[in-house]
């Protein structure tokens, strides 16, 4: 969580801090702020709230200069206040620091630096480090920043700038994404590329436990412990149009309208002469087709990414018959999980950030195990944590609320069981050719669900006053119930439960009023009958039913007003359809309620806490 953003050049750094900000405030939005330095010295504007806030406030005068630092916040320690804001400086205002991470032992240092004369100004752990480079600084910046960072525990990516030393700038990184922008006589530091696309697609990413010390001409890269990084720099496939809203109203809109190119951009490579490809697997190859190898696949996830993971364990037991678990990452490693050289963990992480899942990949690797990632951020942390990393070429996400790396996951996901499936034992031929040639056709079967987009939001307007829903589903699609909840509950503020139609009548069923709007999923599929009598069950108790139902569906044609109707499509690709029509009414009953879409109340995009 949090945003930074630096830059060091000739033109107004201001300028280039907030435009790089708008792009990072995804990461986080309770505070904003900026330090520019200048021949007064620093210039330091913060405000609580959002970027905007910040902007309003800005006079023309503020903020002057060719080198500066910016940050968005998502608080940890302290509360969201303008004191709390970053930059934080020392108490000689020399020194600014913005910080993305948390200082574990920042109470220790504190009190010794306050034991010694320091004054803080701030609730936040992050003040401790300005403080302490200032301890440290003896006429040399990066020296003094190495001293400090020696001291602390915790994760950190922090930019770093000093009014002795004006025409410098050093960023460091320990467990939080740190990238540098590398332009003509001028550089840039940010938590991710999208912040600086407008300027480069020239980027080298930093790894942990490295510093960089940065000027116009040069960006020179060590360790901590002193020594030199020659690392070459890669070039950034997105471009500015793909972090623009380019006349939606929300990005959320606007990525869910991606979703036919986002998928095709995931699948059309990865199907080639009707047989599932997966270059980037080849080192595993083996022991995913040897039963004596790998033996058990744990898929791992947070929020949206755990619904993934729990469709892929479907997806893997019936196609390639190996016992599959699915954790959320956060449970994971507290739950003594059973691993060994033959156990295959599949993280799955839109940002590669998640400090929940790098630190389920991190105890899974040291209990043995081997694992893959799959990610939608080239060269993001987990890629440095796993085996083998599926890029899932989704295109930059901006809104919170995930959509199009969801789909793009589950698409990634249902290929990733084909390919072992077909290296484990022949498939039932029929089975795994409709099933390719669906997922062949997603991108305009999505396009198909997208045309009902006023039918949706007419259906949405509707329901936008209810206060509880129920998303009810079984088999594949109950983690499509989960998904749909979730998104309801993140972006509209509605309580929403995902629930397995099946386990109703043990309980939630005494939940079910006319207060209650109930959407259950009853496309074609396996479990289809069982479906409808559990529909059946809700509507004689008065509930409200949204139905999502196969097109032709001439039972719940004469059942049910309230029905998004899907393409025909195999069972095992349906959920992706499904996800989509969820996250239409979800965003068009937050957009109805007036709701900032793109930016829910307490989250941020990139949860990189705890
Ligand atoms: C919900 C959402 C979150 C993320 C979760 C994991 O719409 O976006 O639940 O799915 O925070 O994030 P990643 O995939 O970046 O690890």
């Amino acid at each position: 969580m949090c945003g930074i953003i630096g830059y060091i050049g000739k033109r107004q750094a201001k300028d280039i801090l907030i435009g790089g900000l708008r792009r990072l405030e995804y990461r986080g939005y309770d505070s904003a702020g900026l330090a520019v330095l200048n021949q007064a010295g620093l210039s330091v504007q913060k405000s609580q709230g959002k970027l905007g806030k910040l902007v309003n406030q800005l006079q023309s005068d503020q903020c002057i200069g060719n080198v500066g630092i910016g940050h968005t916040r998502w608080a940890t320690h302290g509360i969201p206040s303008k004191t709390n804001a970053h930059p934080h400086y020392d108490s000689k205002e020399d020194i600014a620091v913005v910080h993305n991470g948390i200082i574990e032992n920042f109470r220790h240092i504190k009190t010794s630096l306050e034991a010694a004369g320091r004054r803080f100004t701030s609730d936040t752990d992050s003040e401790v480090l300005p403080h302490l480079i200032g301890s440290f600084y003896k006429g040399d910046l990066l020296q003094a920043v190495k001293g400090a960072l020696r001291q602390v525990e915790g994760n950190y990516a922090i930019a770093v700038i000093s009014t002795h030393e004006p025409t410098r700038m050093v960023a460091a990184r320990k467990g939080s994404p740190l990238v540098i922008g590398l332009g003509e006589n001028e550089h840039l530091v940010a938590s991710d590329v999208t912040a600086m696309l407008e300027h480069t697609n020239q980027v080298v990413y930093i790894e942990d436990d490295e510093i960089v010390d940065i000027n116009m001409e040069d960006v020179r890269i060590s360790t901590l412990a002193g020594e030199a990084i020659q690392r070459n720099a890669a070039t950034v496939m997105w471009d500015i149009s793909q972090v623009q809203k380019e006349g939606y109203p929300h990005f959320m809109i606007k990525e869910i309208m991606e979703q036919p190119s986002s998928l095709r951009q995931t699948i059309s490579e990865r199907i080639q002469s009707g047989r599932v490809v997966f270059p980037e697997l080849e080192p595993l190859r083996e022991c995913l087709g040897n039963p004596d190898e790998f033996n058990q696949i744990v898929f791992l996830g947070c929020g949206t990414a755990y619904h993934a993971g729990f469709v892929g364990k479907y997806m893997i037991e019936k196609f390639a018959r190996i016992p599959a678990t699915v954790d959320m990452s956060s449970e994971f490693r507290y739950s003594s999980p059973v691993l060994t050289p033959r156990t295959l963990v599949v993280a799955i992480s839109q940002s590669g950030e998640t400090t929940d899942t790098l630190a389920a990949v991190r105890y899974a690797k040291e209990h043995g195990a081997a694992a893959i990632a799959i990610s939608n951020v080239v060269g993001s942390s987990i890629t440095r944590e796993v085996d083998v990393t599926i890029n899932m070429y989704a295109g930059p996400e901006i809104a919170v609320a995930a959509s199009k790396t969801y789909t793009s996951q589950l698409a990634v996901l249902s290929l990733f069981a084909l390919y072992v499936a077909n290296l484990r034992q022949p498939l039932d031929a029929d089975s795994t050719e409709t099933l390719l040639k669906d997922i062949l056709q997603l991108p305009s079967h999505v396009e198909k669900v997208l045309t009902q987009a006023s039918s949706i939001e007419h259906i949405a307007k509707r329901y936008s006053t209810f206060n509880h829903f129920l998303y009810l589903g079984r088999h594949i699609n109950y983690p499509s119930a989960l998904e749909g909840a979730l998104k309801l509950k993140e972006i509209s503020y509605i309580h929403a439960e995902g629930y397995p139609a099946g386990e109703m009548k043990h309980g939630a069923i005494a939940l079910i009023d006319d207060d209650m709007p109930v959407v259950c999923i009853v496309s074609e599929s396996e479990v289809h009958e069982k479906m409808l009598s559990n529909i059946q069950e809700v509507h004689a108790r008065k509930g409200r039913i949204i139905a999502i139902a196969t097109k032709g569906d001439l039972e719940i044609e004469a059942l049910f007003q309230d029905t998004i109707y899907l393409p025909q499509i195999h069972e095992f690709a349906s959920p992706i359809l499904i996800a989509v029509a969820f996250q239409l009414f979800a965003y068009y009953v937050a957009a109805h309620r007036g709701l900032d879409v793109d930016q829910p109340r307490n989250l941020a995009k990139s949860v990189t806490v705890e």
